[in-house]
């Protein structure tokens, strides 16, 4: 059963610090209000900033510190979201203003601009570069927003403290969505961004954060205006952004929570990536199936693409390590045969015949060097 239910309640996001671009307007400002409900502080980064100071008063009337020393509830600051900087500022103003980060959400998001694939283009035309502002802002906004997070999330947490960053995908970020051609390629962006960042960030070696996706579909925000007539006459079913946002809050909540994408329809919500990596022998087949697990087991957490290339001495004994073989495999590697070649020799001269020192040292070497490859 892939269907997600949401628990929130007054006091389950309690003095958490919870970080939103895009919160200015539709999903994000409900999203906002909701993290603010359930008793968080919020930062907000927005372009618009008209929208971003309405939303703040709004705010400060509603929402008031629990003492009286304490910062207020709510801060916000203008940020594009495509411009590196930008976003680092607004990190180092909830940093500084609340000491610690505990969960990011990156809702700032555009929709299709003009027709890249217009059929009607001419050689003449084409020679124009197209815009490629729906891919800065939802895909390289995204990144920024997940790289700066993934460092400041780390930081000034208690002992068992959950930290999260939550990206908003699209229904277009696993179907397709004809004619929204920027727009899916930077959601599908979005979705593959989350699932490389799954397992490495998660891991409690490395950030120990946890990741998911929101894939709504049709959500009644400005975004929609264009099919939005089209949609009611259809009797399809829409989202209205409060529904959206308390899928997002209960996803922030919930520590169970890592590398799920949660389709919001309807005001349902249902998890996606359980069952396709569960069903995948049925709609891949078993054969290449099997490959691919077994590739991606070799791989594991992937360190082997971003170790970094040491310059090797040249020496006339290969152990046949290739480039990119990540640090503590070769640490291992190099530990397993020292302890071998020690307990190879211990044991021979402990056995006290000259014949077994040979013996005792390949012995060494061999199990020294399978021990610690792995
Ligand atoms: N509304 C829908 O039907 C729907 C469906 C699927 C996915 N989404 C996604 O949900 C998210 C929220 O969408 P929404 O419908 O609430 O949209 P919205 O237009 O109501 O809100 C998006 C917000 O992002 C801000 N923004 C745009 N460019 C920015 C930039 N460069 N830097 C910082 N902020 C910027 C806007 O000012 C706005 O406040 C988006 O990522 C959107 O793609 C929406």
């Amino acid at each position: 059963m892939s269907r997600y239910i949401p628990k929130i309640s007054s006091d389950s996001l309690h003095r958490k610090v919870v970080l939103i671009t895009g919160g200015a307007n539709g999903i994000g400002a409900c999203l906002v209000k909701q993290c603010l409900e359930s008793g968080a502080n919020v930062c907000i980064g927005d372009l618009d900033n008209i929208s971003g100071e309405r939303l703040l008063k709004n705010c400060h009337d509603n929402f008031h510190p629990e003492e009286e020393d304490m910062p207020p509830r709510a801060i916000f600051q203008t940020t594009d979201v495509t411009n590196y900087p930008s976003v680092l500022a607004l990190f180092d103003l909830a940093f500084k203003t609340y000491k610690r980060i505990d969960h990011v959400v990156s809702a700032a998001g555009i929709v299709e601009i003009g027709n890249w694939f217009d059929f009607e283009l001419t050689l003449e035309d084409v020679r124009q570069t197209p815009t490629h502002k729906v891919l800065d802002v939802n895909l390289l906004g995204s990144m920024y927003v997940s790289r700066i997070a993934s460092v400041y999330l780390r930081h000034n947490r208690g002992a068992n403290s959950d930290r999260s960053i939550l990206l908003f995908s699209c229904v277009s970020g696993f179907k397709e969505s004809p004619s929204l051609f920027i727009y899916q390629a930077s959601k599908h962006g979005v979705t593959g961004l989350m699932r490389s960042l799954r397992n490495y960030i998660s891991s409690p070696y490395k950030h120990s954060l946890r990741i998911n996706t929101i894939c709504p579909w049709v959500t009644q925000t400005e975004s929609i205006k264009k099919v939005e007539a089209q949609w009611k006459n259809a009797d399809l079913p829409t989202n209205t952004p409060d529904e959206v946002a308390t899928v997002a809050t209960g996803v922030l909540n919930d520590q169970s929570l890592n590398g799920t994408s949660m389709f919001v329809e309807g005001g349902r919500s249902w998890e996606i990536e359980h069952n396709l990596n569960r069903l995948e022998s049925e709609w891949l087949g078993e054969a290449p199936s099997k490959v691919l697990r077994l590739g991606q087991q070799l791989l594991a957490d992937g360190a082997i693409w971003t170790a970094p290339e040491r310059a090797r001495k040249r020496s006339s004994v290969s152990c046949g390590i290739p480039p990119g073989v990540p640090l503590h495999k070769i640490n291992g590697l190099s530990n397993g045969l020292k302890n071998g070649i020690s307990n190879g020799v211990n044991n021979s001269i402990t056995n006290g015949t000259t014949n077994a020192l040979p013996n005792g040292l390949a012995n060494g070497v061999l199990n020294g060097a399978t021990n610690g490859i792995h």
